[in-house]
């Protein structure tokens, strides 16, 4: 078993990333709540026929009485009126402040099931079951939950830390090529920001069996990162930001594509592979990595560029006529494994894109 510490004060949570975990979910919750009765399970359609009666027959067994909640899967199931029908059954199940909400899934069912823990009786404890790679390495460590509105993608949510995170690796065999690729990108992004000689181990070996067979050691690097960080900076107002490398170019990519023609881990490889010819284009990244990223993409089956307008990378940079001036920090690399906020202009910014890609 490999374990890893969220250390915040007064709220510290253990993940742990073992293959088969999945079945020892009631034990492992039943250690952290002594006196709960009462356990929620959140899953989405895709998950709920692979992995729900395992973690049920564990729950069970540990003496939990357990609730089921199926959504749909797909981010269309992230908003307001989920998390409506969310409440509602919980206070229909009976859920009482000291029992628990666990998520089971991937980034979606997370991200609402941790947004209902957080608010239903004013916050009951929460436990994270990720079931993607994407979950797994970003969304279900740092506490950051959220649903969409129509205005926008997470912008109702709150920083609310899990109890436990529990991660089966085995749950990843039954993602799909792009899924897999997809959360692939994340565990890139670590590699460029961090950890160099993560990078090379990565660019080494980048068929997805090899993965598969260090995919704990995979995790456990992406997930030791991403607690360093959330240690560090748990309500995002500084050392957080270096996690959107990819990301601000990779939202002008998803707006291109509607979000329905790329995944997010398509678009932050695009992204990531932008932002690093940025880079070289201002002096700050060394010209020889865009190859190198360019490359890891490539060989997980990751889009390396994608067409975008001047319009979508305007309006995923924030630049209106009234905010050409106003600053926006872009996330680069001045070498492989580390990661440097640069602030400019967001009218620079865009003229700058149009120059270089
Ligand atoms: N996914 C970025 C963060 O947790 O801050």
């Amino acid at each position: 078993m490999k374990t890893l510490t969220v250390a915040l004060p007064g709220r510290e949570y253990d993940i742990l990333i073992q293959r088969g975990l999945l079945s020892q979910a009631g034990e492992r919750t039943r250690a952290l709540l002594p006196n709960a009765r009462k356990l929620a399970v959140v899953t989405d359609t895709n998950v709920h026929p692979l992995y729900y009666d395992r973690v049920k027959a564990g729950l069970r067994s540990a003496g939990f009485q357990v609730g089921l909640f199926v959504i749909p899967a797909g981010e269309k199931s992230k908003d307001s009126a989920h998390l409506v029908e969310l409440w509602e059954y919980l206070m229909r199940f009976g859920l009482t402040r000291t029992d628990a909400v666990a998520a089971l899934g991937g980034g979606v069912v997370g991200d609402l099931a941790g947004f209902a823990a957080a608010t239903i009786l004013r916050g009951v404890p929460f436990i994270q079951i990720p079931t993607t790679l994407l979950s797994q390495v970003d969304s279900s460590v740092g506490g950051k939950v959220a649903v969409d509105l129509e205005a926008g993608k997470n912008l109702a949510g709150a920083f609310y830390q899990p109890k436990l995170v529990l991660m089966d690796p085995d749950t990843l065999d039954t993602l799909d090529g792009d899924t897999f690729a997809g959360g692939m990108a994340e565990v890139v992004k670590y590699g460029c920001i961090w950890d160099a000689r993560f990078f090379d181990l990565l660019a080494a070996r980048p068929a997805r069996e090899a993965l598969t067979t260090d995919i704990e050691h995979i995790l456990y690097t992406c997930c030791d990162i991403k607690r360093k960080v959330v240690m560090e900076d748990e309500l995002d107002t500084g050392l957080r930001m270096i996690l959107n490398f990819g990301h601000t170019l990779g939202h002008a990519y998803e707006l291109a594509g509607h979000y329905t023609q790329w995944t997010h881990g398509q678009a932050v490889a695009a992204g990531m592979c932008a932002a690093a010819r940025l880079g070289v284009k201002l002096g700050v990244t060394p010209p020889d990595l865009p190859g190198r990223i360019s490359d890891v993409c490539a060989a997980l089956g990751l889009p390396t560029s994608i067409p975008c307008s001047m319009e979508d990378y305007a309006a995923a940079i924030g630049l209106d006529k009234k905010s050409a001036g106003a600053d926006i920090t872009l996330i680069l690399l001045d070498k492989m494994g580390r990661a440097v906020p640069h602030k400019m202009p967001r009218g620079d910014l865009l003229a700058l894109l149009e120059e270089t890609l």
